[in-house]
């Protein structure tokens, strides 16, 4: 098993993957990390863990589809199996979705469907909710919308900034994100509807 990592940023999640794949927690090796921006600190996690990385800069594409035909071609060179997006800040095509139906999953710091969206952690801080958390979810034409794999809750401190809520978020994140891949890659997930069950 092959799997490829989409990212734009930091890269915590993807420290964490590499990390679990290094300890045999999930059984398949990262063969690539592909970001959307150059200057994304998870490329340079990527390269000290040796791990070929590939840029597409939106800017370099006329419209959606052909980035994610460029995207798929990459993704085809390095027989890659199953997609992870970590952070990846780009809407995928719904060409793209299909080629990978339930081979591709995501990672939203809330409560899907609560606070969907790019600033979910912000958000669900300033709504005033005491219980918010993670998800992991199949990714389907719809943005954090696809089948739900694991969720897990994380308690709102009355004395929380938003710094410290987000901190504990992403403890939460590098934990559920890389059992729910192990399980995906070692085919112990069926979707049924809206269900995602363990067999
Ligand atoms: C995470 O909070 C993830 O849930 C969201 O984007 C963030 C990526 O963080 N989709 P990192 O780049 O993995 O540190």
């Amino acid at each position: 098993m092959r799997i490829a990592v989409l990212v734009s940023g930091n890269g915590s999640n993807l420290q964490a993957i590499i990390a679990a794949v290094a300890a045999r927690k999930i059984k398949a090796a990262v063969g690539l990390v592909v970001s959307d921006n150059l200057r994304a600190r998870a490329l340079t996690r990527a390269r000290r863990a040796g791990i070929k990385t590939v840029c597409l800069e939106a800017k370099d594409f006329s419209d959606r589809e052909s980035y994610d035909r460029a995207l798929i071609k990459c993704l085809h060179d390095e027989k890659i199996d199953c997609v992870i997006l970590a952070g990846f800040m780009r809407i995928l095509s719904s060409g793209f979705v299909k080629q990978y139906k339930g081979k591709l999953l995501n990672i939203h710091p809330s409560l899907l469907p609560a606070f969907k969206g790019a600033q979910a952690i912000k958000d669900a801080f300033d709504y005033g909710v005491k219980v918010t958390g993670v998800t992991v979810h199949f990714v389907d034409e719809k943005v954090d919308h696809g089948p739900i794999v694991s969720q897990k809750e994380v308690i709102v401190r009355p004395n929380d900034t938003l710094k410290s809520l987000a901190a504990r978020i992403h403890a939460v994140e590098h934990e559920i994100y890389p059992a729910a891949i192990g399980l995906l890659v070692e085919k112990k997930l069926a979707i049924r509807g809206r269900k995602v069950i363990r067999r």
